[in-house]
């Protein structure tokens, strides 16, 4: 079934004190997932998808970042600062900054709809502090998605990536453009290039994952969360692989209870 109200996520985007309109109505079960895959693979716009047919929460740390980097200077705080100095970069913004960003948020874990974590955890560190948090709240992971592209695919889809100001969805240039060139379908908001999808930050970022987020795919396998899928296709067939993955991990499930 598809939920077309879309939460605005200004608790996770702005931090608790801000109230998300359209809150995910509360389900029996919710689905948690992790979205894992490298830069520019398509984790936001599967994740957008996900949200439609699970009704789960998009949380991504990226966008938290980039709605911080909106703001005016002196709204950020130094480490919000030092972040984004990172970000620029193509780099990993330091553990201890995006833990405290996330456990800020940890009520958004607890959301009556479920999750889908975009970009979070990106480290083993991160990983490991994550799963003290679940169990801590009494939380379980639905499964762990890994998404998959050949390297020269991903050059492809972050080069031609296109990003609306006001309500960050996403475009790619020729694979998915808008309607009118420049502008949002969604709300006729500016589409701009992100900083990070220069060739140099796409270099940095892609050794990053390499080095410290491709490491989390044995960590889940080893937990047996692990769901690998392939990214190549339309985003729409990628979606209905992701939905076919996770119900034939259910049914498994629930035949082996
Ligand atoms: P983040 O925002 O998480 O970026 P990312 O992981 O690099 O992922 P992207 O957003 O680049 O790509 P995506 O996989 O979501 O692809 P998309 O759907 O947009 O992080 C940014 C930065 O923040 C990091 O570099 C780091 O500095 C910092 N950061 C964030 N979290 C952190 C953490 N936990 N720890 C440390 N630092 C952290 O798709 C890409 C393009 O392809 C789009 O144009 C799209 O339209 C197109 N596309 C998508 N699917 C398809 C398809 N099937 N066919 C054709 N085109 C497609």
């Amino acid at each position: 079934m598809t939920d077309q109200r879309k939460s605005d996520r200004a608790s996770w985007l702005q931090g608790p004190s801000a109230r998300c309109n359209n809150l995910p109505e509360p389900v029996q079960i919710p689905w948690r997932l992790v979205l894992l895959g490298a830069p520019g693979v398509g984790k936001g716009t599967q994740a957008d998808l996900l949200q439609q047919r699970l009704r789960a929460c998009h949380l991504s740390t990226g966008d938290v970042f980039r709605s911080a980097a909106s703001r005016p200077e002196c709204d950020q705080s130094p480490a919000m600062k030092a972040a984004l100095h990172y970000m620029r970069r193509g780099d990993l913004v330091p553990d201890s900054i995006v833990w405290e960003m996330v456990l800020e948020r940890s009520g958004c874990l607890r959301c009556g709809g479920g999750f889908l974590l975009d970009g979070f955890p990106r480290t083993l560190s991160q990983a490991e502090s994550l799963n003290h948090l679940m169990v801590n709240e009494g939380l379980a992971f639905s499964a762990v998605l890994n998404y998959q592209l050949p390297l020269n695919e991903i050059v492809a889809r972050l080069s031609g990536r296109r990003t609306c100001q006001k309500c960050k969805a996403v475009y790619h240039l020729t694979e998915r453009p808008s309607q009118i060139a420049g502008r949002c379908d969604q709300c006729d908001g500016q589409l701009f290039q992100r900083e990070d999808d220069r060739p140099e930050a796409i270099h940095i970022r892609l050794e990053a994952y390499e080095m410290s987020t491709a490491p989390l795919i044995d960590f889940y396998q080893n937990l047996g969360l692990l769901l690998s899928i392939a990214a190549s296709g339309s985003p729409e067939d990628i979606c209905a692989r992701t939905i076919s993955a996770l119900s034939a991990r259910q049914a498994a499930a629930s035949s082996a209870s």
